[in-house]
């Protein structure tokens, strides 16, 4: 185990259950992989932005072209999107929040689904 990536969610700080699973999960990991590093990303002291038009368009687009003129739009995306595919493992600390997900990490999700990247369209299904 090399890279280790936390999503951390919560704006709750000290508070938080979710951030004080994360820091007895890390305890954890760490004393089982002694090796690893940590990556951490907080979603809530460092937002990310929703997805504009020319992003959604820059990730949507099948046009190589096209592709190639939002190259500029999709910076983030890339950049989130590598973070991820460079990490062994993935741990999401998250609350729920009116039955679902806080917007914050769902804007992180929207950014880094990728489709022939983080993941593919496979005979069966999706794969990734
Ligand atoms: C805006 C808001 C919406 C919430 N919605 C739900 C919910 O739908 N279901 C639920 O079981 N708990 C809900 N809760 C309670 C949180 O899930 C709970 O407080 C949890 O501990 C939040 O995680 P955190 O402590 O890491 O911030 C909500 C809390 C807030 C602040």
């Amino acid at each position: 185990m090399k890279r280790i990536l936390i999503i951390e969610s919560s704006p709750r700080g000290a508070e938080s259950a979710s951030r004080q699973l994360t820091e007895t999960l890390q305890e954890r990991l760490r004393f089982l992989y002694p090796n690893a590093s940590f990556v951490e990303r907080d979603l809530a002291t460092d937002p990310l932005p929703h997805l504009d038009y020319q992003t959604a368009k820059g990730i949507s687009t099948k046009d190589k072209a096209e592709a190639e003129s939002l190259k500029d739009a999709l910076r983030l995306s890339d950049e989130l999107s590598e973070e991820l595919l460079s990490s062994d493992l993935l741990v999401i600390a998250s609350p729920m929040w009116n039955f679902g997900l806080p917007s914050s990490l769902k804007a992180w999700i929207d950014h880094i689904v990728r489709a022939g990247k983080t993941f593919n369209y496979a005979g069966a299904g999706v794969e990734g």
